[in-house]
């Protein structure tokens, strides 16, 4: 594919796709983690002599921390320390006027894309390059810049359609995370991955094909993805975690978790307690004694003791997604402590998504990772060895366009 030097990009007119998507207070609506803007500095600072729209999601309709790209925009500027204009539409009128009237330095920040409703449905690249956002935008644009590793792992209008219809270029974070994955990828053998955080369906795939391909040795759940577990193994999880289950994935989930407990029971670790809250403080209780009304928010000091222990026994480990609430101090101990463990590790260390960063930096210097990802489920597909859309739409695009220049 093409990176940034191989085009000429000044006085151009570019569309760059980042991944923001950060965590929410979801009182204040503040953003918590500013990590994903500062990993997109260098894609900006090679395009000064450019006019740039950029392109990105914050969260998903019906989520809590759905929300504009406004202050997103405000962090972005404060970071680049260069002015950046929101603009409250995609791809109507007034988002069209506002690129056509860019000068040279400028940069425009688009509403969030999801609230394009085909944003959110996964297709082929060619259907996605003929949906309503492509065709609109893409007369505007010399280039398009895909620097969204976070996002790579969805065929997505915004990540696949644009590169089917205008050169598409690697920026320099995508080309930087792509790179780096590579070459850890081939040291890594005897891995243990722990997979946490709240987004089941896509756990649940990744679990299967890396205990099907044989790439982990062993897998600990945590989070909700572990509560899935929990209850496949045959414990009662009480109402409340069920409902979450089926408002953010389905019932299916449990039913698949138990499949994959059937056939590799001994190559995956559930937690032996989780932590509650109870009087306003925390209270660690077996899985045996989960009551029934009660959300679970951390995996329990007991299963933090056990898996770090195992965790000496590998060479290499990929954590992604938090262990539990982790905006509540009480409940961020189960993340920051498996975290703190692996930075210890003489192992190969790799860590991704958004909590679990946030969770480093406070605990832990960046340099005893190996590799720190802006990507959580793009970093776990990585590891599948599946194929990423994003990666595979610049190298069609290049293919499709290189001729013409
Ligand atoms: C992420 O945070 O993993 C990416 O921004 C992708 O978000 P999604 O899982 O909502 O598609």
């Amino acid at each position: 594919y093409l990176n940034i030097e191989d085009v000429n990009t000044i006085g151009k007119t570019i569309l760059v796709r980042i991944d923001v998507n950060s965590p929410i207070d979801p009182s204040s609506k503040r953003i918590l983690d500013d990590n994903r803007f500062r990993s997109h500095k260098q894609t900006f600072n090679k395009l000064r002599n450019s006019k740039i729209a950029v392109i990105a999601h914050q969260s998903r309709p019906g989520r809590k921390d759905f929300t504009t790209t406004e202050q997103h925009t405000k962090k972005l500027s404060e970071i680049l320390q260069r002015p950046v204009e929101y603009v409250d539409d995609i791809f109507g009128t007034r988002a069209r006027q506002k690129i056509q009237q860019m000068e040279k330095g400028d940069i425009i920040f688009l509403e969030n894309v999801r609230f394009y409703s085909e944003e959110v449905l996964q297709r082929d690249p060619q259907t996605q390059g003929e949906t309503i956002l492509v065709n609109k935008l893409t007369p505007y644009f010399d280039y398009y810049i895909m620097d969204a590793f976070a996002a790579a792992h969805r065929s997505q209008p915004s990540i696949v359609g644009f590169p089917q219809k205008i050169p598409a270029i690697s920026g320099c974070l995508m080309e930087k995370e792509i790179q780096t994955l590579e070459k850890i990828k081939k040291e890594f053998k005897n891995t243990y991955f722990v997979l946490g955080g709240v987004k089941i369906k896509d756990s649940i795939k990744v679990i299967n094909h890396l205990l099907e391909n044989k790439t982990a040795e062993k897998i600990y759940v945590t989070g909700v993805v572990a509560n899935t577990f929990i209850k496949a193994s045959g414990h009662k999880i009480g109402k409340p975690n069920t409902d979450f289950i089926k408002e953010i994935a389905d019932t299916k989930q449990i039913e698949k978790a138990k499949k994959i407990l059937k056939k590799h029971k001994n190559k995956i670790e559930i937690p032996k307690d989780v932590a509650i809250e109870e009087n306003g403080q925390r209270k660690d209780i077996p899985i045996t004694k989960i009551p029934q009304n009660k959300m679970i928010q951390d995996i329990g000091i007991e299963t933090i003791a056990d898996f770090t222990e195992q965790f000496k026994n590998c060479q290499a480990i990929v954590m992604n997604g938090p262990a539990g609430v982790f905006e509540k101090e009480n409940f961020a101990i189960g993340t920051k402590e498996l975290v703190r463990t692996a930075s210890e590790l003489n192992a190969y260390t790799l860590i991704g998504g958004g909590h679990i960063c946030t969770a480093a930096e406070d605990t832990c210097p960046r340099k005893a990772f190996d590799h720190i990802s802006t990507g959580g489920g793009a970093l776990m597909q990585f590891f599948t060895n599946k194929k990423l859309p994003a990666l595979q739409a610049l190298k069609t695009s290049r293919k499709k366009f290189m001729t013409k220049q």
